[in-house]
């Protein structure tokens, strides 16, 4: 019995809690025993890390601590919660994973190769069967988003567009060199019409019959 690991890429106002959602009901549907978790956290000890990173009064955070203290978060959650949950046959649903760390850390901070090289020491290798990237510009992310209610923003929602700019790239240069683990999906659109092009990927990977 072999589970999958799924998880899925985003930025602000790509719409990803709602497909998020949309996902896990799909799958439960199809029978599927889903473990729904999200990184930076997904355990205790990595939800604390979590709070540790987010914090936006850790303004003195510099890069590499910033990627140690994701890479440590994530050591903990596979270890932890990924891959049993995947030997005993379930579904991993993972808001965020290593790619978070290439488009933001490697990319958009600037740290190139050293953080792939980290992250395949945090997860001795793991990586997803598939990845949903929700593909929209940071600027039309930002114009949805500013439509939501406003919350007060984390430590990394605060850093300038310039930035997210680089974490875009950073999204798109990992889309083209996955080899189809990356599914790249047009997010500028009602959910409904993005969930159905995510589905044509979850049916593919887990095998699904379709019923019409
Ligand atoms: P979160 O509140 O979960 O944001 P979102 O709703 O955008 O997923 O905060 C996670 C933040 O951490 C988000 O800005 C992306 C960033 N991040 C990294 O920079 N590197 C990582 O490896 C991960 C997992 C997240």
């Amino acid at each position: 019995m072999k589970g999958y690991f799924i998880s899925v890429e985003g930025g602000d106002g790509s719409g990803k809690s709602t497909q998020i959602k949309k996902i896990e009901a799909y799958l439960r549907e199809q029978g599927q025993e889903v473990i729904l978790t999200r990184e930076p956290g997904g355990t205790p000890v990595a939800e604390k890390i979590r709070e540790l990173i987010l914090d936006p009064a850790n303004k003195a955070l510099t890069g590499r601590a910033e990627m140690l203290l994701y890479a440590a978060s994530r050591a903990q959650h596979v270890e932890e919660k990924i891959l049993p949950a995947l030997a005993a046959g379930k579904t991993v649903l993972s808001d965020r994973f290593t790619d978070s760390s290439i488009a933001y850390q490697a990319f958009g901070r600037g740290l190139g190769g050293m953080v792939a090289e980290v992250n395949r020491i945090a997860t001795g290798g793991k990586e997803p069967d598939l990845t949903i990237f929700l593909n929209i510009t940071p600027a039309a992310g930002m114009a949805r988003k500013n439509n939501q209610d406003g919350h007060e923003l984390d430590r990394l929602e605060q850093e300038k567009a310039a930035f997210h700019e680089k974490v875009y790239e950073g999204y798109l240069s990992l889309v083209k060199e996955s080899n189809g683990r990356i599914a790249d999906i047009d997010a500028d659109r009602p959910a409904e019409e993005v969930f159905a092009d995510i589905k044509k990927h979850l049916d593919r990977v887990f095998g699904f019959v379709a019923t019409k």
